[in-house]
């Protein structure tokens, strides 16, 4: 697996297999001119790896030029074409083979030979290592094809993703992974965590609970558990920085995970850019923010009952309890908006029993 900018690819096509059908291709091509000298003309800038390793093995005299149109960006094809540079000699008389590294929807290619029609060539043709049928879009025939791939974005072998990934000498492609990933939200004492460990069992992923998280951090006395104690005793929110690095450390301690559970992440829009950027960096999202809404002295009453037996410190004070839902409407009712946004809020009532409540939830997991 490997990363560029902020995309992963896993291996595809080995090298192996591309010698092959590089060969297989040089082969095609000198069988098919017979006697003639082929002028090479590779498009720069993907096909210089291809150009390279094809004159090596051609069977036969070849001459090699190179010609540059306007490349294009990120994992889709812009359709636009610059001008072309790079043949200042005549090519009457030559017969071209147009060598790419890929053709995808066939734009470039159509340029291309419309820019070439005119030069009076004895004949011109094409030939790519690798195409995708599937995006094709055009009705010009492509005279040697190396490899048919799917319709997937693909990197190495002289094909890059914004710049990188051309020195790879094998080819890989874009790392796709189905995850979901909830966000539960509500207010302390809404059941948030009772209900984390049913759907995360229901649905095969991992539960990250930031206040358990914390709290094992400040039984074992970490560094990270320290600083959050003087927070989570006043009832405060930790500062975004300690809360963001965990939630990263946690999220990349269960690599190929179906999704997460985020149960008190994200709390500020802050951690919620974060949580967009780390997950999207694995190449997935938040599928959707489902919330428990439980009304406040509902929420009192629950969590004095619940410091009787949890011995968390800022379960038994009812005054700690009351700042910590005020916090909580104060500085995270605002996510409710960015996901709201996106369409990606679910409000759930969360009171009832415990069943009725995850029958409730799933039923809105179950529409993501
Ligand atoms: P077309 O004009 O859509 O056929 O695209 C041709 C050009 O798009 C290629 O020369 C590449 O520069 C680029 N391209 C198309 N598909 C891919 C891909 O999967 N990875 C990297 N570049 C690609
Ligand atoms: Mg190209």
């Amino acid at each position: 697996m490997i990363q560029l900018h902020d995309k992963t690819f896993v291996p595809f096509i080995d090298e192996k297999s591309i010698s092959t059908a590089v060969k297989m291709l040089a082969q095609e091509i000198a069988d098919d001119i017979k006697g003639e000298t082929p002028l090479f003309i590779g498009v720069l800038n993907g096909a210089f790896m291809v150009v390279s390793d094809l004159m090596r093995v051609y069977p036969g005299n070849c001459e090699v030029s190179f010609v540059k149109l306007a490349s294009y960006e990120g994992t889709t094809t812009s359709g636009k074409v610059s001008e072309l540079i790079g043949i200042n000699e005549s090519l009457e008389g030559r017969t071209v083979i147009l060598v790419e590294d890929i053709v995808d929807t066939g734009n470039t290619l159509e340029v291309l030979h419309q820019i070439f029609s005119n030069q009076n060539l004895k004949s011109l043709k094409t030939a790519t290592l690798f195409f995708k049928p599937e995006a094709y879009k055009k009705n010009l025939k492509i005279d040697y094809i190396g490899i048919e791939i799917p319709n997937k974005f693909i990197v190495g072998y002289g094909l890059d993703y914004d710049g990188l990934g051309r020195n790879l000498s094998q080819v890989y492609q874009l790392k796709t992974q189905h995850m979901t990933n909830i966000i539960l939200f509500g207010p302390p004492g809404a059941g948030k965590g009772t209900q984390a460990e049913v759907l995360k069992d229901s649905y095969n992923l991992v539960h990250i609970s930031t206040g358990d998280v914390f709290r094992y951090n400040i039984k074992n006395e970490t560094e990270l558990g320290l600083s959050a104690k003087s927070y989570m005793d006043k009832g405060q929110l930790v500062p975004d920085e300690v809360t963001i690095n965990m939630l990263k450390a946690e999220v990349e301690k269960n690599e190929g995970a179906n999704g997460f559970i985020f149960d008190g992440f994200p709390r500020t829009e802050a951690q919620a850019k974060a949580l967009d950027k780390l997950l999207n960096f694995k190449n997935t999202q938040v599928n959707g923010m489902v919330a428990l809404e439980v009304d406040d002295e509902v929420l009192v009453k629950r969590l004095l009952e619940r410091g009787k037996t949890s011995g968390r410190p800022d379960d038994a004070d009812e005054s700690i309890i009351r700042n910590r839902i005020k916090v909580y409407y104060d500085e995270t009712a605002i996510l409710k908006g960015y996901y709201q946004k996106e369409n990606k809020y679910f409000g759930v009532d969360g009171v009832g029993s415990i069943e009725e409540i995850t029958e409730r939830l799933k039923k809105v997991i179950d529409g993501l």
